[in-house]
């Protein structure tokens, strides 16, 4: 029996994981055990992911909760090692690029503990990103790489990393939107609890930490926001890090008529925001994409993107958060446009093929 250890601690990597999970349950000769960082704690930021993609109860929760990125780090590092010295799992399984990756990442390598990467060579180019630094550490520690798309392949190549040891897979994201679009079409509920209608709203996330840390970048999107709500309503399910920012900045998110300031949504609503917004405008990774599984142009409030096919495909296009007008601008603009078919993404499976490729690994390895 293969004993893969997963480590997840933000968001993103929970619904990556169930789509993952319910592989591995799926899957004869393998057994998955997943740790929860503590990373994100708040209901709304974790449990109810677990509740509702019905992702297995993680065997550890850390508790490492938020600080500093080198005190969050170092507390989860500390903490994954105890858990993997008893554990002894024959793999670890890390998600994306957050804290929780390279605390799991690195781990696992100094005890000699083969890692693998989902969403492996993604690059933004920019290492002021706290996300780029994770994920680069991480693609040179890990032992297997699942790129979910050519480009991630290509950056791994520029930087030595070929080989058996790259697989592209596609993106575990399409196989998550894939298996909840019936669930997402049920929710009807969700634009009425916003008072929306189908294709009459904008829906806004913001995060990320050049965004919210920034108190010009995070005024200029905020009244951008207002201005685009003269014309269509706004959504904002607010992550709580953005609460945070705007609270120090003075900033008062809900006080703009027809923008909708909400808590963190669940998955399956979100779903649903996203398959009937006529934008979707966000810094997100996933968000990005999965505007694009419901067909649905969006905007990215960011000077770069990792996900550069729906740009050159022109389902995306960026917006450097420059201006309340240049964000206004874009967002109204983006209305209606539809860009090229294509499947850059993969075919759905990517879920089946990480388990796969664990244990023809394996198997070769010998690890088993
Ligand atoms: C993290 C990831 C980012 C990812 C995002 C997904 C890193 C460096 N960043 O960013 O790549 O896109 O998760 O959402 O790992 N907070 C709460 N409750 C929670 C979680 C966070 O209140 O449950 C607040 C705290 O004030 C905390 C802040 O949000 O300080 C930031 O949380 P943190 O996990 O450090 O980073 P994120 O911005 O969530
Ligand atoms: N998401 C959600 N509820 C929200 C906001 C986002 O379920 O209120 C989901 C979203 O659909 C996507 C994932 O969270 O699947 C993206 O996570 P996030 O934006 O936090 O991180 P990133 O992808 O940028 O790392």
């Amino acid at each position: 029996m293969l004993r893969v250890l997963t480590v997840v601690g933000a968001r993103p990597q929970f619904i990556k994981a169930a789509a993952v999970s319910r592989a591995f349950a799926k899957a004869t000769g393998v057994e998955e055990s997943i740790l929860h960082t503590g990373q994100h704690y708040d209901d709304a930021m974790s449990e109810q992911f677990f509740r509702e993609l019905k992702i297995p109860t993680p065997c550890w929760n850390l508790g490492v909760g938020s600080s500093s990125h080198g005190a969050q780090t170092g507390r989860m590092l500390e903490q994954i090692e105890a858990v993997l010295l008893e554990a002894r799992p024959d793999w670890v399984l890390v998600y994306g690029d957050t804290n929780s990756t390279l605390a799991g990442a690195l781990a696992s390598v100094k005890l000699h503990i083969p890692v693998a990467h989902v969403e492996a060579g993604l690059r933004s180019f920019n290492r002021r990103m706290p996300e780029e630094i994770n994920r680069v550490l991480t693609d040179h520690a890990a032992d297997l790489l699942f790129a979910p798309t050519e480009t991630a392949v290509k950056n791994l190549a520029d930087e030595g990393l070929t080989g058996e040891k790259v697989v592209n897979c596609g993106d575990v994201m399409y196989d998550v939107a894939l298996a909840s679009r019936e669930d997402a079409a049920r929710m009807g509920d969700a634009l009425h609890r916003f008072g929306v209608k189908p294709g009459g709203f904008v829906l806004a996330t913001v995060h990320r930490a050049e965004n919210t840390d920034d108190p010009e970048r995070l005024r200029n999107l905020v009244h951008g926001f207002a201005i685009v709500a003269r014309q269509l309503p706004v959504v904002m399910p607010l992550h709580p890090r953005t609460r945070a920012s705007a609270e120090a900045s003075g900033l008062d998110l809900g006080a703009h008529a027809g923008v909708v300031v909400t808590e963190p949504v669940g998955y399956i609503e979100m779903a649903a925001l996203e398959s009937e917004a006529a934008v979707v405008a966000t810094d997100s990774g996933g968000v990005q994409k999965e505007a694009y599984f419901h067909g649905r142009p969006c905007v990215t409030l960011r000077d770069e993107t990792e996900w550069v096919e729906l740009v050159q495909m022109g389902w995306n296009t960026l917006c450097p958060p420059n201006s309340p007008a240049a964000v206004a601008e874009a967002v109204l603009g983006a209305i209606g446009r539809k860009g090229a078919e294509g499947t850059p993404y993969g075919e759905g499976r990517a879920s089946e093929l990480i388990v796969e490729g664990l244990l023809a690994r394996s198997a070769t390895s010998g690890s088993v």
